[in-house]
């Protein structure tokens, strides 16, 4: 449900995303070995959404190797609701420092990542406390 959420909003209906690819393969199609570019280019777009769009997630300007692991752990578990900005979708806006504001106290955010929060489920039996305080390290350093 959460993914069809993502997928619907990007690209709206499958109708669009066909021309879409037309367009992309009829535009490599003419360069030498083009039906190949042409599959591979249709071949990639498929995957591109499949992923949710997490081309979208930001990059990390610092290179914090626990960040890094953060960004993978946003963009695997929490884009789906939170949207791959952070700027919400099912869940709430977490990007432009509103978690820094709702949370002075990291512990607070962790709490909420750990035991969830009415609709937002915990994720205390599907990450570790390490993992868990990448991930919201990730949504106030990096989004
Ligand atoms: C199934 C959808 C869903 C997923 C997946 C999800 N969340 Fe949430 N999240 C929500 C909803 C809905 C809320 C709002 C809860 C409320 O306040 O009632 C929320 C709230 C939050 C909050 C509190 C925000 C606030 O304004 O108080 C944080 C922090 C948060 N989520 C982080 C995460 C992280 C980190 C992940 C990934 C590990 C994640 N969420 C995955 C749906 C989701």
């Amino acid at each position: 449900m959460a993914s069809q959420f993502v997928r619907e909003n990007h690209l709206g209906s499958p109708a669009d995303t066909k021309s879409l690819i037309s367009q992309l393969t009829g535009l490599i199609r003419p360069q030498a070995n083009g039906r190949l570019a042409g599959l591979l280019a249709a071949f990639c777009f498929a995957g591109f959404i499949m992923a949710g769009c997490v081309d979208d997630v930001p990059e990390l300007v610092s290179d914090d190797p626990v960040l890094q692991q953060g960004r993978d752990i946003y963009v695997a578990r929490c884009v789906s609701c939170h949207g791959a900005t952070g700027a919400g979708g099912l869940g709430t806006k977490l990007n432009d420092g509103e978690v820094t504001k709702k949370y002075p106290d990291i512990d607070d955010q962790i709490d909420v990542v750990t035991n969830g929060k009415n609709q937002m489920a915990a994720f205390k039996d599907s990450l570790t406390e390490s993992e868990i305080e990448a991930v919201v390290r990730y949504t106030r350093e990096g989004l």
